[in-house]
């Protein structure tokens, strides 16, 4: 049995202790900022060494392509023309190359032609990780108190920035097939007769495998949101933020096409993917094709950033690109986590499959997540003597109600899990599930004895 210490649910954690012994004047975008909860969950996992984490969210440690990279590095740096260019600055929108490259890589990811959609390289900017773009598109549209709709529940370090930039999160209902376009639209209505509308700025999707959830938006539902959208851009335009990070990530090569494809005028969507989940996340390398008129006012916060992201890293993933290299790496890490997919499915159906109703999880076909849903009774919060007593058997999860934004109109479930095969090697996955499982039980049973008459 381990213990727990660290993890009660009122105890400060280090960065508000900073704050208070702090006499400086913060910002008050710094004091809307907080240390994201998950980094207790990684605290955890490093302090005890025996503890499985599911929780994290991290590429697969034992598939990471340092030989590759090493041999790219060693022929761009060991030529004087490539050396010299790769370790000068270069523009703050990224390498022309790179961004050629990245045009045709989404023509053939999605089938289409750039001229379809009215996209060039001139509408493609590569970032530090897509990070950096959610942040500078936050930060080009939001103001305080400004609404952004985001599915419900959503990728969480994402809406905690949003917080951060002063915006209020309004929740869109998903299904098994991604947010249910009747929700959206009357979410929208809402907002509309209540006379809202002028300060509703985006709608964030992550549209394939989602995190937390690992739901694809469906091919059907995808022109019906954009619809939407347009419907309801009345005062303004309302950016599609489409979050495609684990696109690549697809185990069965049954991806739709990105929500982009729709968007003929090149106006509503602004299309982000990364190299981090399909190859590495260390060469923080993302990128993103925005609507035109976007891409200035992006590119000149990005200025104040960085001048433009590492073009070392640039200079790599258009060789790794060009060699072939990078897709090669991809149809590995697809057999890879598509292995470790059905081992974490195959355990939850032994572990899990006859415990009975109010308990199901999702079956994605990519991505890294699968999300669990248990009774409305069974508590699986932080706090809860669900997620200490998984902590003492020796495995810890993300509990789902990490994993939604501050919508001040709705209550947050706190009966889900975000479980990760991403890390954890397929022995890990089996015996962190079994772990699980008997926690989950021993509440259960809990639950049924105080519940029970006499
Ligand atoms: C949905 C989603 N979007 C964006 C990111 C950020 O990735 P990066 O900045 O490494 O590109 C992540 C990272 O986990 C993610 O899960």
């Amino acid at each position: 049995m381990m213990n727990w210490q660290g993890l009660e649910g009122d105890k400060p954690h280090p960065a508000q202790i900073m704050d208070r012994m702090s006499d400086f004047a913060f910002s008050q975008r710094a004091s809307r900022t907080h240390a994201q909860p998950i980094s207790y969950l990684m605290q955890q996992a490093l302090h005890n060494p025996n503890l499985i984490s599911l929780a994290a969210g991290l590429v697969d440690y034992t598939t990471l392509p340092g030989a590759d990279t090493a041999e790219l590095l060693q022929q761009i740096l060991s030529s004087p023309n490539t050396a010299s260019a790769a370790l000068q600055y270069g523009t703050t929108e990224g390498l022309i190359e790179l961004r050629a490259e990245l045009l045709s890589h989404f023509e053939q990811l999605n089938g289409w032609q750039s001229a379809d959609i009215n996209v060039s390289t001139d509408d493609l900017v590569i970032t530090t990780g897509s990070q950096q773009m959610l942040f500078i598109l936050g930060d080009v549209l939001i103001d305080p108190d400004d609404i952004v709709l985001s599915a419900w529940p959503s990728y969480f370090v994402f809406t905690d920035t949003l917080a951060s930039q002063g915006a209020q999160v309004r929740g869109i209902d998903m299904d098994e097939q991604g947010i249910r376009p009747e929700a959206l639209d009357a979410v929208l209505k809402q907002l509309d007769d209540a006379g809202d509308l002028p300060r509703v700025k985006m709608l964030y999707l992550v549209s394939y495998h989602q995190n937390p959830t690992g739901i694809t938006l469906s091919a059907e539902r995808r022109p019906q949101v954009l619809q939407i959208i347009q419907r309801y851009s009345k005062d303004h335009r309302i950016l599609i933020v489409e979050d495609a990070a684990y696109r690549e990530l697809t185990y069965n090569n049954e991806a739709p096409p990105s929500i982009k494809r729709y968007d003929t005028g090149n106006e509503y969507v602004a299309l982000l993917q990364t190299f981090s989940k399909p190859f590495a996340p260390g060469v923080r390398c993302g990128y993103g094709l925005l609507p035109h008129d976007l891409v200035d006012p992006v590119v000149l916060q990005k200025g104040n950033h960085d001048f433009g992201s590492a073009n070392l890293t640039q200079h790599l993933m258009l060789a790794a690109l060009r060699t072939g290299i990078y897709q090669h790496q991809v149809s590995k890490l697809c057999s890879s986590y598509a292995h470790k997919r059905d081992v974490m499915l195959d355990a939850l159906d032994d572990q899990l499959g006859e415990i009975g109703d109010g308990v199901h999880w999702t079956r994605p076909n990519g991505g890294l997540y699968i999300y669990l849903t248990l009774p409305p009774s069974v508590d699986t919060g932080r706090a809860s003597a669900l997620f200490r007593r998984a902590i003492e058997e020796g495995m810890i999860y993300v509990p789902g109600e990490f994993c939604y934004g501050n919508d001040p109109t709705r209550p947050i479930p706190n009966n889900q899990i975000r479980l990760s095969f991403g890390v954890a090697e397929p022995d890990q996955i089996r015996t962190g599930i079994e772990r699980l499982a008997r926690a989950i039980k021993a509440i259960m049973a809990q639950n049924v004895q105080v519940h029970s008459p006499g």
